[in-house]
């Protein structure tokens, strides 16, 4: 794939924001990023339309559901994010093995010619390690990461999501196939918000991501399309 392409492919905006923002920034990035990620702000609010619409725009979408319950309803869950046209979908790795083997079973049971990657939350990009530690995650949160990224793939995860920080140990972990989607994202210079563990653009790909979740950087700047477009060439110089 020639390098742009790559980059716009690697490239997922978060668009965590009311429906008419969703529908507003998804005319307005189309053709700038492959991906968008739909999350429980936006679905809760539209329903699987939603992604209908931005699949209709061009994108791929990564429904970022974080799904954690029962084997029984999160096999379903998947089937159904699946249906409706989920490219990737995100699961909890705390959820466990048979929650992992259960996403994998709903969402292989769609007849689909393009798969649906699954991929784990590790340790949310937001968490500390006090924050870790104060839920029982007591370990250094790098062998909380690895420890819940192997049991998701060695259950039928495609991959997981994981800081920037921890890509490089993931890559080396999981191999070249894994999807290794990194949050907590911050173009130098940009609001850190909620997130604590972060890195550039650059520095997310070049420590091993095949994809980056970029969100407020680009959907709360005065030109998102310039902002977008600004992190697809950082990731380009990173890949050449
Ligand atoms: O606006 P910002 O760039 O911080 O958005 C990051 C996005 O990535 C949010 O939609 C959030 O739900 C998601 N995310 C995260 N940390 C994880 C998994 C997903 O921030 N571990």
């Amino acid at each position: 794939m020639p390098v742009n392409a790559d980059a716009r492919d690697r490239v997922i905006v978060a668009l965590d924001c009311s429906r008419s923002e969703a529908l507003r920034l998804g005319r307005e990035l189309a053709g700038t990023v492959g991906w968008v990620k739909v999350g429980m702000t936006l679905f809760y609010a539209c329903g699987p339309d939603i992604v209908d619409y931005l699949r209709g725009l061009g994108f791929k979408v990564f429904l970022d559901l974080k799904l954690f319950d029962i084997p029984h309803q999160v096999r379903g869950a998947a089937r159904s994010a699946v249906s409706c046209g989920a490219d990737m979908l995100s699961i909890h790795g705390l959820g466990g093995a048979d929650m992992a083997a259960a996403a994998r079973e709903g969402a292989s049971s769609v007849g689909r010619t393009s798969p649906c990657d699954i991929v784990a939350i590790t340790v949310l990009t937001s968490m500390d390690q006090a924050c870790a530690d104060s839920v029982g995650l007591t370990d250094p949160i790098d062998r909380e990461v690895a420890r819940l990224a192997s049991l998701a793939c060695a259950n039928g995860a495609d991959g997981i999501v994981c800081s920037p920080n921890e890509a490089s140990s993931m890559r080396a972990l999981l191999g070249p196939a894994a999807r290794i989607v990194c949050p907590g994202v911050r173009p130098a210079g940009s609001d850190l918000g909620d997130q604590s563990r972060v890195a550039t653009p650059a520095e997310a790909v070049a420590w091993g991501a095949s994809r980056i979740v970029v969100g407020r950087p680009i959907t709360g700047a005065d030109d998102p399309v310039a902002a977008a477009q600004a992190v697809v060439d950082e990731v380009a110089a990173a890949l050449d």
